[in-house]
């Protein structure tokens, strides 16, 4: 499975390119908002320090044609721009428009398997089904991956892969890696929440405690 980060901040990908656990990165509104930063600026100095990891830059149309146009602007900021757009009928119009000219698609919004095979069928490379927000309103969101992931198993001309997005918790990734999603994207908060575990705190306290304390007799 792929780790992909959910954010625009540069020390959290920095940071999660320092541990090799950062092969991608998705951004959206909020989160560039959130960084108080012009999204341009943001997602070029994002795809620079990534390399040729995709970074994915959201479009702010919901009409064809202004889509498309803000699609082919953000694709041309850096080559490994993904263009994430929204999963409406006139997004998925322009996915199909987005993906014949070349241009690699996020289809983001996703809260259905119905919703994921649209975008699929209209040549997304990623469908975005958005777990931890189906998870608020009381559904189970890893059912949604489930069904993409056999809908997407059953089809060979259905290539897109899917992210697990909205993942808020350690069970979602380790479920996302049950059910099939191909990448999830993290906060920042949740990858290092993937490092903790009590019993390898105490473990380790104690297995250095001992060594020193026998280093300690021996030199006494
Ligand atoms: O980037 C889209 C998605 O990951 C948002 O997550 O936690 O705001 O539902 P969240």
């Amino acid at each position: 499975m792929k780790f992909f980060l959910d954010t625009a901040n540069t020390d959290e990908i920095k940071q999660a390119l320092d541990w090799g656990l950062c092969d991608g990165v998705t951004t959206n509104p909020t989160l560039i908002a959130r960084e108080g930063r012009n999204m341009e600026d943001a997602v070029k100095e994002i795809a620079d320090l990534v390399g040729d990891r995709p970074v994915s830059a959201e479009v702010l149309a919901v009409e064809h044609d202004a889509i498309v146009e803000e699609a082919q602007e953000r694709a041309a900021w850096a080559p490994n721009v993904v263009v994430k757009i929204p999963t409406i009928p006139e997004g998925v119009k322009a996915m199909r428009t987005c993906s014949e000219l070349g241009i690699p698609i996020n289809a983001t919004l996703i809260f259905s398997s119905a919703q994921a095979l649209l975008a699929a069928k209209a040549g997304a490379a990623y469908v975005s089904p958005f777990v931890g927000r189906q998870d608020d309103v009381g559904y189970d969101g890893m059912r949604t991956v489930e069904e993409i992931a056999v809908m997407l198993r059953n089809y060979d001309a259905l290539t897109s892969e899917i992210i697990l997005a909205s993942a808020r918790t350690v069970g979602h990734v380790i479920r996302g890696t049950q059910c099939g999603a191909h990448i999830v994207t993290l906060p920042f908060k949740t990858l290092e929440q993937l490092f903790k575990h009590p019993m390898t705190d105490i473990g380790l306290e104690s297995f250095l405690n001992d060594y020193r304390e026998m280093q300690e007799q021996l030199g006494g």
